[in-house]
């Protein structure tokens, strides 16, 4: 018999139907077993009647998510026993064959609920069965919804998605890489990106006009509530354009988005309000300020940008591991200064008071997104790299690609990358990114699912000719 998605079932009363799908829950009443079916699209309930005493054997042993194929005849109930406002509240499943596909033992934690007070390294080391509660359901489902609507929309506005690699070398974007030994070159790696920045300018050096990728980017820092090892950005590059051009964009993208897809959120203030950071530090002690008038309301979006960023801080100030002169970069180094400072970069004048065209796309307290004008000739880009003490040699080897692109005829360009999963935890009023990103790394950043990090064998260490220190355990 075809299979019929259980929210269909309404359709078919007096019908004998096939669904498949998990026994959710099981109320073993001696003569009667009544379930609560569940299948991607909904629950139903079932009765196995004590007439059918085949099908009781069967049904009492059919555990709480187990996956079975149920055949039965779709009932109306009674009067009495309609339960008003719930799916299938006026029918049930008049069990007749139950076949179990796949039984389940006792299960590690109860799924049948919100799974956010189970303890997360039990949650994590079972996160397939974690993710078939309701909530994260919802949450995965959401998050393609997202990806989907923002694919949708930009190649709408004629963007083309470009995949950039994972296996590369190092970028400065301020946090420690992950690297990878590269075997057929002893003693060399590759790093894992940061971001696909480099490589997206250098998709405008290739005359793409308007990229953007949903990208993974992998960073080795300490794990918190809105930060993972390994998280993803929804990153964009365009040619020809100046600041207000990819704020607009992004504006009008975020508020479709949400109007669409979250039709139950009010955005505090449309256009969103912009914010220098001076006056985001003055006023609200933050660069990332939470601008909201009532911060009790769930639903309340209060987006805001903040701009006029310093390009440069004293490094005494900072611990970036890139910076090695006595200046290093706020943001991003490949940044452009806004237009009026960008005689004073040329001329190495007030350093400390040149401003980024850098932009931060602020919701609710949290930084969502950033990017920049990026400088586009090779004089400023050195100039900046000048100012952060890389030698000429050392410019050339870090960044030669950049400036051999620049010096190729390479567009004016600027883009922004969002830091994606951020954003889905507060449209999912999440507590942090952990629960919208289906595979994540526990706050110590292990996966206690495929328990990793892991040692690898000798023989593997053997063929990428690494001996490893001795390491206490
Ligand atoms: P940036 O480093 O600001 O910019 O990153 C962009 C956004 O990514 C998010 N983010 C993170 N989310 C989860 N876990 C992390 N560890 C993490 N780190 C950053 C933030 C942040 O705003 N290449 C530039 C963008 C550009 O200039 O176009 C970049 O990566 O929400």
């Amino acid at each position: 018999m075809e299979r019929t998605y259980i929210k269909d079932l309404v359709q078919k009363a007096g019908e004998t139907v096939m669904i498949k799908g998990w026994v959710d829950v099981r109320r073993d009443q001696g003569k009667m077993v009544f379930f609560d079916f569940r299948d991607v699209t909904g629950y139903i309930q079932g009765v196995v009647l004590p007439s059918r005493a085949e099908v009781i054997e069967i049904a009492k042993t059919a555990r709480p998510e187990s996956v079975v194929a149920v055949e039965g005849i779709v009932n109306k109930r009674p009067e009495r026993n309609v339960v008003a406002d719930k799916q299938n509240g006026d029918i049930e499943l008049e069990v007749t064959a139950l076949t179990i596909l796949n039984n389940a033992e006792p299960l590690p934690f109860e799924i049948n609920v919100d799974t956010k007070e189970v303890g997360e390294d039990v949650r994590l080391a079972h996160r397939y069965l974690d993710l078939r509660s309701a909530r994260m359901q919802t949450n995965i489902r959401m998050r393609d919804a997202v990806i989907h609507h923002i694919r949708g929309y930009l190649h709408n506005e004629k963007f083309i998605e470009v995949e950039t690699p994972l296996l590369t070398k190092s970028t400065p974007e301020g946090a420690r890489d992950y690297i990878v030994p590269a075997r057929l070159y002893p003693g060399t790696f590759y790093a894992l990106p940061q971001s696909p920045q480099q490589y997206k300018q250098l998709l405008m050096a290739a005359g793409v006009e308007r990229y953007f990728q949903i990208a993974k980017c992998m960073r080795d820092e300490d794990t918190r509530g809105d930060r993972q090892p390994e998280f993803t950005q929804m990153d964009m590059e365009m040619s020809f354009v100046e600041r207000d051009d990819v704020m607009a964009l992004n504006e009008a993208l975020l508020i479709d988005l949400v109007q669409t897809l979250f039709p139950d959120k009010r955005i505090q203030q449309i256009p969103f309000p912009r914010i220098s950071y001076k006056d985001a530090m003055e006023k609200y002690g933050s660069d990332r300020p939470d601008i909201r008038e009532n911060k009790e309301d769930p639903n309340l979006l209060a987006f805001c940008w903040v701009v006029d960023f310093p390009f440069f801080e004293a490094t005494e100030k900072s611990d970036n591991p890139d910076a090695t002169g006595s200046w290093t970069y706020t943001h991003n180094p490949f940044s452009r200064p806004i237009p009026e400072h960008m005689d004073n970069l040329m001329a190495k004048k007030d350093i400390g008071d040149i401003l980024t065209t850098q932009y931060d796309i602020v919701l609710n307290g949290y930084e969502i997104g950033g990017g920049s004008i990026r400088n586009h000739t090779y004089e400023a880009l050195a100039k900046v790299f000048e100012i952060l003490g890389h030698d000429l040699e050392k410019i050339e080897e870090n960044f030669g690609h950049m400036l051999s692109a620049f010096k190729l005829g390479t567009p004016p360009h600027g883009g922004i990358a969002w830091g994606l999963d951020r954003l889905l935890m507060l449209l999912l009023n999440e507590p942090n990114i952990r629960e919208v990103i289906a595979f994540p790394k526990t706050g110590e950043g292990k996966d206690p699912m495929m328990q990793s990090p892991a040692p690898v064998s000798a023989k593997q260490l053997d063929e990428l000719n690494i001996v490893l220190k001795k390491i206490e355990k």
